[in-house]
């Protein structure tokens, strides 16, 4: 495992990530250091914003909520021709956020979760209520124990949506996808989330909606 957070200036914060994995002890990098590893191994610095965030910005300030955001997380789990599982989350977090906030999906166990004897599993949506029920982790070891990937996506929607009502807050908008080291997927979200997901098998790739657990 390999992660960076709160890396400012640098577009490929996966490829980073990945690097963290393969040339350091360590599994999380942030901030000034992060973005220090990134200049030391070649990354260019670059200006991200675009002149329609700027604009955004501009008009209104600072999020004070994490309800009505757009999210652009992507997540991609794989299982290749030896049965090894990997996994790969990255994200720009939340647009015009606090300084120093972070999201679920630097964090292992949170964002994404892979262990080949089990399954790998990832989360897209709300950071603060991935991270909540540690999400990924949660999915990973409910496969350990027999659950199928779909199960597994279903659970950890149901934990959010359980953690929600007795915080007496909104459900907050979040998915899921699973797979387990036999190739069986599964995605779940919760309702309002409109997700959909991506599967590719043998150069064919199918765009299926996660189920809705309500
Ligand atoms: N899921 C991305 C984030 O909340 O930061």
């Amino acid at each position: 495992s390999g992660a960076v957070a709160g890396v400012e200036n640098i577009r490929h914060v996966a490829a980073l990530a990945k690097l963290v994995m393969e040339k350091t002890p360590h599994l999380l990098l942030v901030g000034e250091g992060a973005r220090l590893f990134a200049v030391q191994h070649g990354f260019p610095l670059e200006c991200l914003h675009t002149p329609e965030s700027v604009a955004t910005w501009q008009r209104r300030g600072p999020e004070k909520s994490t309800t009505h955001l757009t999210h652009d997380t992507v997540t991609v789990l794989t299982l290749d021709q030896s049965g090894s599982l990997a996994g790969i989350c990255t994200t720009s977090g939340l647009s015009h956020k606090m300084p120093g906030r972070v999201g679920d999906s630097p964090i292992l166990g949170a964002g994404l979760y892979v262990d080949n004897t089990a399954g790998a599993a990832g989360a897209t949506g709300v950071g603060e209520e991935i991270l909540r029920v540690s999400a990924s982790t949660l999915m990973v070891e409910a496969m350990r124990q027999g659950k199928s990937p779909q199960e597994a996506c279903t659970l950890a929607a149901r934990r959010v949506l359980e953690v929600a009502r007795r915080r007496s807050v909104p459900v907050a908008q979040v998915a899921f996808i699973a797979l387990d080291p036999q190739g069986n997927v599964g995605a779940a979200c919760t309702a309002g989330t409109d997700f959909y997901y991506a599967m590719g098998r043998a150069g064919q790739v199918e765009v299926k909606p996660a189920a809705v657990i309500e």
